[in-house]
């Protein structure tokens, strides 16, 4: 049953009598000085421009994005490194790397893969079974251990459905695991380095502090629902290339509705509108907004909301985890690493995630004779790397390379670069993670819009937070959602769901568990069953 906050929302908003697209500039708060739009769309990553899709394919073309950097792609970010044999760079992803699930023939599939089929994308099948392993004294085969966690990882995620199911109490992954027989000692550093591998490399947090139930389910959606393939993108134009391709279907060269460089400082919400400031004294007064920056940025209160931020939405965002995840680049004058394996597993003899997995790229299919390849840390790793000086990571880096190949005299790299996500004022982090113990309710107070604000991004998707299809899928949905209030109209966002007129609700108190009916498209929760690698493979 709905909760007596989530009536008053919805009839406040349907309250409005939204009128026709043209006429709603006069909602707008009577600002004379401001930039008056309909739609104002708070950042220009992929969230950002499949909002602005969305209303353009719902002919609400009077909107605007403001942006902070000096291009669209968000967190699909890319930066030249070291040199080709012709002098001229690489170009390589710091931000999102993977198209993560592609889809089966038939089967629903990946939006993203759908953009980098359309853009002729290049990418490459990224095999996860292509791994060496070793720890301090070299090569070392500790593969059977993969197996094994893989075994006890299936046994947790039934546990997790039948949790999901029974609407019982979420656990976190290390208990889920542990009681399906994976309890590795901290002292079996190997296992520890096959778990971080499985687990941390993923979710950029320990499996102590992440969601049993909406952990594998996120898995659950994403990897049996579409297909359980990761193919990296190798473009010279970037992952971003797919973005700007995209909006480039909606906005012209030098479009006023896209405003780059511009840093929003102020954001003042009612029922009635959204006023929004910036850095260089500019506004735009708009009937509705969509925030989309990430959890990372709500968290560090660097935009200032007027009135504050409603409790209930205030403690969503505080409760939701922010990752890091940093990619490591090294170029060599040679490659002395195997360039017929993908990935080098190292289990260090004192920490755990202490540069765990390296990737070759010199590899066949990717960016053969580079002599590149890349380390990757998350979370506390993350943070310490970025408190050190590029030389200081770069010795740590090269000593855990001679331990791994102890026969071979490794020469220092050419080039050496790393990106420090935590500290990067429009990100302050890498991509969300589900904590345990936080309800489909908890995460729905992060999505819901508070008056004529809403939120979007990669973080508010509740079936694929951290993916950039989960930014796309929330981007389209806001978009088609407000749409639909303001042209008082039903739209059909998925096969089987439709949104009609209706705000996003939200929820206080917040109960233990969620009731299994809230699992529904309003919430964010467009399936109407939980996917199962069989029930996906039927349809
Ligand atoms: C290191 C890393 C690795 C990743 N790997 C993968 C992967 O392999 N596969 C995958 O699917 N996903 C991956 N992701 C996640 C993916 O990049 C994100 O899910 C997706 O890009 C988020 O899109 P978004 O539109 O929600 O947010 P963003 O891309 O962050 O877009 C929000 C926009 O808001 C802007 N903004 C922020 N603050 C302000 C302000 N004050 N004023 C104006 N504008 C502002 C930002 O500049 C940004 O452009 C990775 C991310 C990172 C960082
Ligand atoms: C907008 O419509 C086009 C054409 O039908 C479609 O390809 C695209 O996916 C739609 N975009 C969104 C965000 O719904
Ligand atoms: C992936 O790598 C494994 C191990 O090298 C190999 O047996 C398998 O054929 C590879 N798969 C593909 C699709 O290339
Ligand atoms: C290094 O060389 C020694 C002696 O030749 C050999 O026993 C060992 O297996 C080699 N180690 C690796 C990791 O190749
Ligand atoms: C923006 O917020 C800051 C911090 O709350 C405040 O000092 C400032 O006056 C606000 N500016 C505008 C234009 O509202
Ligand atoms: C790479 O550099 C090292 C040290 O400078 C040198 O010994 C080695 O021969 C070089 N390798 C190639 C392939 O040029
Ligand atoms: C690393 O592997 C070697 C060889 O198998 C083994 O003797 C050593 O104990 C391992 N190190 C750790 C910390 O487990
Ligand atoms: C994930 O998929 C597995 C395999 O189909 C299924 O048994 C399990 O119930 C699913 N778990 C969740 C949480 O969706």
């Amino acid at each position: 049953m709905p909760t007596l906050h989530w009536i008053a929302a919805t009839a406040a908003i349907a309250g409005l009598a939204v009128p026709a697209a043209g006429l709603v500039a006069r909602n707008a708060p009577s600002d004379g000085t401001c930039t008056k739009t309909t739609v104002a769309i708070l950042g220009g990553g992929m969230s950002g421009v499949a909002a602005a899709q969305a209303l353009t394919n719902n002919s609400i073309t009077d909107f605007m994005i403001l942006e902070y950097n000096d291009k669209i792609g968000g967190r699909a970010l890319h930066t030249n490194f070291g040199k080709q044999e012709d002098g001229s760079p690489y170009v390589l992803e710091l931000g999102a790397n993977w198209i993560q699930g592609l889809g089966r023939p038939g089967g629903p599939e990946n939006p993203i893969w759908t953009l980098a089929k359309k853009h002729g994308l290049k990418n490459t099948f990224s095999n996860y079974s292509s791994i060496l392993t070793y720890n301090e004294t070299g090569a070392v085969d500790y593969m059977d251990l993969l197996d094994k966690y893989s075994e006890a990882y299936e046994k947790a995620a039934a546990k997790a459905g039948r949790l999901l199911a029974e609407n019982l109490q979420d656990q976190t992954a290390r208990a889920g695991l542990a009681l399906a027989g994976w309890n590795p000692k901290h002292s079996d550093m190997a296992a520890q380095a096959v778990e971080w591998w499985s687990w941390d490399w993923e979710d950029a947090a320990p499996p102590e502090q992440s969601s049993l139930i909406f952990g594998a389910a996120g898995s659950n959606l994403t990897f049996n629902q579409f297909s359980d393939e990761n193919n990296l993108v190798i473009d010279p134009r970037g992952y971003n290339y797919i973005i700007q391709q995209e909006a480039s279907t909606f906005l012209k060269e030098g479009d006023p509705r896209l405003r780059l460089n511009n840093r929003v400082t102020n954001i003042t919400y009612s029922d009635d509108g959204v006023t929004v400031y910036s850095d260089d004294g500019s506004c735009v007064s708009a009937a509705y907004a969509i925030c989309t920056f990430s959890v990372g940025v709500l968290q560090n209160d660097v935009v200032a909301f007027e009135p504050e931020l409603p409790q209930w939405k205030q403690t969503a965002i505080q409760k939701f985890t922010m990752g890091t995840y940093t990619k490591i680049f090294l170029q060599f004058n040679e490659t002395f690493w195997p360039t017929d394996t993908q990935y080098f597993l190292y289990a260090s003899p004192t920490k755990r995630g202490y540069y765990p997995v390296f990737q070759s790229l010199s590899t066949e299919g990717f960016m053969p004779g580079s002599n590149i390849i890349f380390v990757t840390v998350v979370a506390d790793e993350s943070y310490r790397v970025e408190q050190q000086t590029d030389e200081e990571t770069q010795a740590e880096v090269m000593e855990v390379l001679r331990q791994m190949y102890p026969n071979v005299t490794i020469p220092e790299p050419t080039a050496f670069m790393y990106p420090r996500w935590t500290k990067t004022p429009w990100a302050y982090g890498s991509y969300s993670n589900w904590p345990v113990g936080t309800t489909l309710e908890m995460h729905q107070n992060l999505r819901a819009n508070a008056g004529r604000l809403w939120f979007a991004g990669e973080a508010t998707s509740a079936e694929y937070f951290g993916f950039l299809h989960g930014a796309w899928f929330e981007g389209r949905e806001a978009g088609y959602q407000i749409a639909s209030i303001m042209q008082d109209k039903c739209v059909q966002v998925y096969d089987n769901a439709q949104l009609c007129r209706e705000a996003r609700p939200f929820y206080e108190p917040l109960p233990g568990t969620s009731p299994l009916d809230h699992y529904n498209i309003l919430n964010g929760w467009a399936t109407s069953s939980f996917y199962s690698s069989d029930s996906a493979q039927k349809e």
